[in-house]
Order: structure tokens, then sequence, then C-alpha cells
């Protein structure tokens, strides 16, 4: 595995290294390498630093020019403007990197230099309760950074801090002993099933908890018992957990997620660390006692009276809440666990008290400089009337009922051009999951996590617009062109002058790597979907302009296939990362 450098970064650490020999005392200074309409790439930083010094800009580029090593990499330069320097890369280095990438197994994409330890917690659906559309985005967006931050280097731990506890469980709990045969079922039980049991028991105990007031003090008692550890209740508890972990993974499985059990460390898994959390917090002077409850004051957090509003880590009854847990879990991560970073995959409602939990942590010192925490908030999902996301009936609406209906206007659409691609029945049923789940998690992954995107399936199934399908086709296509080829094989051929439209096309797959490094680091998801839907535009456009099969020498051929196999191994890498699958026949 060999990483290969971009024509870019190449391109910006010559023209660096030429701005020092003209100008030294100018030191490390970065030429602001951008890609340009005018020619390849356009470097804007010289007038800065020309002004910086009180130089002429125009000399200095003038400077640099003539001191830029002779070499294949430049095809023309210019000074332009005021002091830019317009370059056009030479057509053979961009044969040559490409040639580079396709020889590599990660197309050229190095491992980052320091890479660190992420704990991310994602995919938090809450235990005998129906998962959501927001579950749906955190486990989106989640699986997502998991395998793009993995394939940069980072050692990645998932958790899935599932809400498997607190007060409801004494209701549900008290329910099932006195109606002990209400979750008995067989083996085989699915996803679905799980969770009508678990609706079923949850409406029955809850109805039994609204109209009897003795009942209402019996699941009171049994919350006590829950939390002084009390085995039976325990077991029972056990019971509903075990439940909703197989509609769960029911609902993970559909999404084509893998969700590894060991990773599932839920607020149950922090119990034993609560007391000690509290006592550190309220020692270190962090935490104090107000109307006996445990809390931490910020002075930006006021409630609309004007008073602070404060972080409770324990309530005046000694009971502790989801702050006492975050908290705990956050030693736990630092200190078992090794984490440099913690990331949160979670609702942008809950930023308040993200703000708050990161702020005790690290007044007491178990956040710091050196390990940080940071919210990947997202927004709401709204429908197609712009309001959060309802049932006719106004109800939540139910996760695993869109992920069928997605499947099955994505079969129909599939189906249109069936006959024509020649696809079998069972692969009509397969590439409808294919490209139905992926145009859920496209449409989530496609605009920046921050902002709330409307749920319109007809809109995501597009076959023309910015969607999954899209990019399935556009790699299915390369696919089909890259079998007729037969018995040709890639091969460059550097000493071929290309079309404008496969510079292009050339000059965005040598942006792979730095484009994943970006959307990675800074934990959007979304520009690595905005850049693979550019490389099946650039594909679909040099396409048109320049016949591969039909190019007119076998060399033109051979290095056209080269740039069809490239984008094609490009798109798989990158829609992976993405979670989407890349069907060879659409
Ligand atoms: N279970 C919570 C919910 O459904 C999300 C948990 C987020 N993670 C955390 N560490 N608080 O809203």
């Amino acid at each position: 595995m060999a990483s290969v450098p971009s024509l870019a970064s190449t391109l910006n650490r010559r023209i660096a290294d030429a701005v020092s020999a003209a100008l030294p005392e100018a030191g490390a200074a970065d030429p602001l390498l951008r890609r340009s309409d005018r020619a390849d790439f356009q470097a804007n930083g010289l007038l800065a630093l020309a002004k910086k010094l009180k130089g002429n800009p125009r000399e200095l580029a003038g400077k640099v020019v003539d001191g830029l090593p002779a070499g294949e990499l430049i095809g023309e330069i210019e000074v332009s403007g005021p002091g830019f320097l317009n370059i056009t890369v030479a057509d053979r280095a961009i044969t040559e990197t490409l040639a580079a990438r396709a020889a590599d197994d990660r197309l050229g994409v190095p491992f980052k230099e320091r890479p660190g330890t992420t704990v991310i917690d994602w995919a938090q659906p809450n235990v005998a309760k129906e998962m959501h559309v927001g579950h749906l985005r955190s486990a989106v967006i989640g699986d997502a950074m998991v395998k793009m931050m993995e394939f940069t280097g980072e050692k990645v731990i998932s958790r899935h801090h599932i809400g498997d506890w607190g007060t409801q469980f004494g209701m549900l709990i008290q329910y099932l002993m006195e109606h002990p045969h209400e979750l008995d079922h067989k083996d085989e039980t699915s996803g679905e099933e799980a969770m009508s049991n678990l609706n079923r028991l949850y409406k029955a105990a809850r109805a039994l908890f609204d109209a009897d007031a003795e009942f209402k003090e019996r699941a009171r008692r049994r919350v006590v018992d829950l939390q002084a550890g009390d085995p039976e209740t325990l077991a029972l508890w056990q019971r509903f957990v075990d439940e909703s972990k197989i509609y769960f993974y029911s609902v993970f499985e559909k999404l084509d997620m893998l969700i590894r059990d060991e990773d599932v460390v839920g607020e149950s898994g922090y119990n034993d660390m609560l007391a000690e959390t509290c006592r550190l917090l309220e020692e270190s002077g962090v935490a104090v006692r107000s109307e006996g409850a445990l809390c931490v004051f910020f002075d930006d957090v006021k409630g609309p009276d004007g008073k602070p509003v404060p972080l409770i880590v324990q309530k005046s009854d000694g009971g502790y809440g989801y702050a006492a847990t975050d908290l705990s879990a956050i030693r736990d991560r630092v200190q078992h666990l090794k984490a440099d970073t913690l990331l949160y995959v979670v609702d942008a409602r809950q930023s308040l008290h993200f703000k708050m939990v990161f702020e005790t942590a690290r007044r007491i010192g178990w956040l710091s400089d050196d390990v940080h925490a940071v919210q990947l908030a997202f927004g709401t999902v709204l429908g197609k009337d712009g309001k959060p996301f309802k049932t006719r009936e106004g109800e939540t609406v139910r996760l695993v009922d869109l992920l069928d209906e997605a499947v099955e206007r994505a079969t129909a659409v599939v189906r249109e051009k069936a006959e024509k691609v020649g696809l079998s029945e069972e692969e009509i049923t397969e590439n409808g999951v294919y490209v139905g789940i992926g145009a859920v998690k496209y449409a989530d992954l496609s605009t920046s996590a921050a902002r709330d995107y409307k749920f319109d399936l007809d809109q995501m199934v597009s076959l023309n617009g910015d969607t999954a399908v899209y990019l399935q086709y556009a790699y299915a296509r390369i696919r089909s062109i890259v079998r007729r080829a037969e018995g040709t094989d890639p091969k460059a051929h550097p000493e071929l002058a290309l079309a404008p439209a496969e510079r292009a096309l050339g000059l965005h797959l040598d942006q792979f790597g730095e484009t994943l490094a970006e959307a990675a680091a800074s934990y959007e998801p979304h520009k690595l979907a905005s850049y693979l839907y550019q490389l099946s535009s650039h594909f679909t456009t040099f396409y048109d302009q320049c016949p591969v099969i039909k190019a007119d020498t076998p060399a033109h051929v051979e290095n056209r296939l080269l740039l069809c196999d490239l984008t094609a191994r490009t798109l798989r890498q990158g829609m992976a990362l993405l979670g989407l699958r890349t069907p060879e026949r659409l």
C-alpha cells in the first residue's frame, strides 16, 4: 500500500518552496491554492504576503514562477490580475497520479499522521419504546462517521448509550410481575413481534398506573427495588432489555448496519459509578448542594425568569438522572477506554445538556486540552409540510414503516428499468432494498447534519437529483462499460493528451483522500456525499464527451478504461463509507 500525494498538495508545496526561495523573510507561507475556472488551480496567497512585506505582488509572483523547478508537473503557469498565479497541470502528471492511485488498494489515500482514539456515542434508542426518525439520524450519521474515521486510521470505539434505566421501569416491571406470562414467547420472536409485545405491555401498564392508585404505589416501590439491585426485579428488567434488543437489532439489520452487542452499554452500565461521580464533583466543589439537590451552575445558562438553571447531578430524593450517567460515561470513556476524543451523535435539542455536561467535566479535569468532547448535533426530520414528522393521526412515525415504504418505492423504480438491464426477480428484490435503504441514508447524509430536513420519499428515490440512486446508477453504468470492454484492461498512457472532461474527472478523483480526511476531521459526512455526487456528475460529462470503447485508438480505450475503473472504485469506496451499497447491475 502506497499513499499517493494529490497533485494539489504537491503543487502547493512546490509553490511554497519557491516563495521561500524568492522571499526568505516570508517564512512558511501558504500559497492558498484553490481549484479555479480559469486554469486548473489558482494561488491567491501571494497577494497578502507581498502586502504584508510591503512588496509588489506581481513582481513576487514573477519571481516565484521563475523559481519553480521545470518538470513534469506544471503544464502552464501565468501571473494574472494583481498577482494571482494561474496553473494548469500537465496531462501527463494527471494520468501518472491516477495510475498510482489505481495501483493501490486504498486508492492512494494515506492514513492520518497522528491517529487517536475516538469513542463515538451513536444509535441510542430507548428500551421498551418504538424507534423513531430521530434514532434514524443518529444511526445513519454515526455509522458513516465510524467508517470514515476508521478509514483514516483512527481507533474508533462505539458506544450505544441506550435508554435502559429510569423510573418508568418500575411500572413495567411491577405489571409484568403481576401478569407473569405477558412476555412469554417462542424463541424465534421477530423484531416486529418483540416490539408489539412491548407496546401492548406498556399500554396496559400505563392504563393501570393511571387508573389504580395502589398499583401506582407498588410501581413506585418497585423503582426502589430496582435501584437497590433486588435480584428478582433485575431479572424482570433484563427481560425488557432483551426483548427490546431483539427489536433494535432487527431495525439495525434493516438499515444494513452492524451493531455489536459489546458496544451496547446503556445508561444502566454506569450505575456503579454514579455515587463516586457525585462524590468527586461535590468534593472538588464543582457541584454544590442547592435545596438538597447536587447542582452545577453556569454563568451563561439562565431560565426565562433570569434565574440560573443548574445541571442537576443528583436529585434531592437521592435519585440520579441523565446528567449523572453521562458524566460517569465520560469518566469511563476517558479513564478506561483511553479516548482522546468523545463524539456524541445526538439530536440538537439535547445541546444544552451536553454543553453543561462537557463544561462540568472540564471543570473537574475529566476533559482537558488533550481530551475533548464534541456533540455532532443533528436537526429535526420534518414532514413534507415542514413540520416535525408525524403520522396523519399526529403520532410519531414508526421507523420500520418508513423503511419498508422506502424499499417498496425503490423496488418499483428498479423494476421499471429491470427488463432493459435483464435483472432477475431476485436481483430486483435485492436492488430494491439497496436502493431504498440507500435513499433514506443518503437523504440524511447529504445535507449538513445541523439542518432540519424534509423526509420526502418521492425526492429520495428520484433518478435525477442529488440522491443515492443517482450515484448507484452511475456506478452500475461504469461497471457495465468495463464489462463491455471485455478483454481490454485499463492501462495508463501518460503520453496521451487529455480532453477537458477527462482532466476535470481526473483532478476530481485526485481529491478523494483530502476530501475524506477533511470530512472525517470535521465530522461532516455531507462533504463526502457532495464529493461523490460531483464525481458522478463529472463522470456523466466525461461519458457524454469521450467515447470509451469506441475511442480513436486502443491506447485511448485503455486510458479511458483506467478513468472508468478508478471512478467506479472511488465511488464504491466512498459510498461504502457512507453505508451505501453499490449493486453491479441496476
Ligand atoms: N437515548 C437518548 C434518546 O433517545 C439518546 C442518548 C444520547 N447519548 C447520551 N450519551 N446521552 O434521546
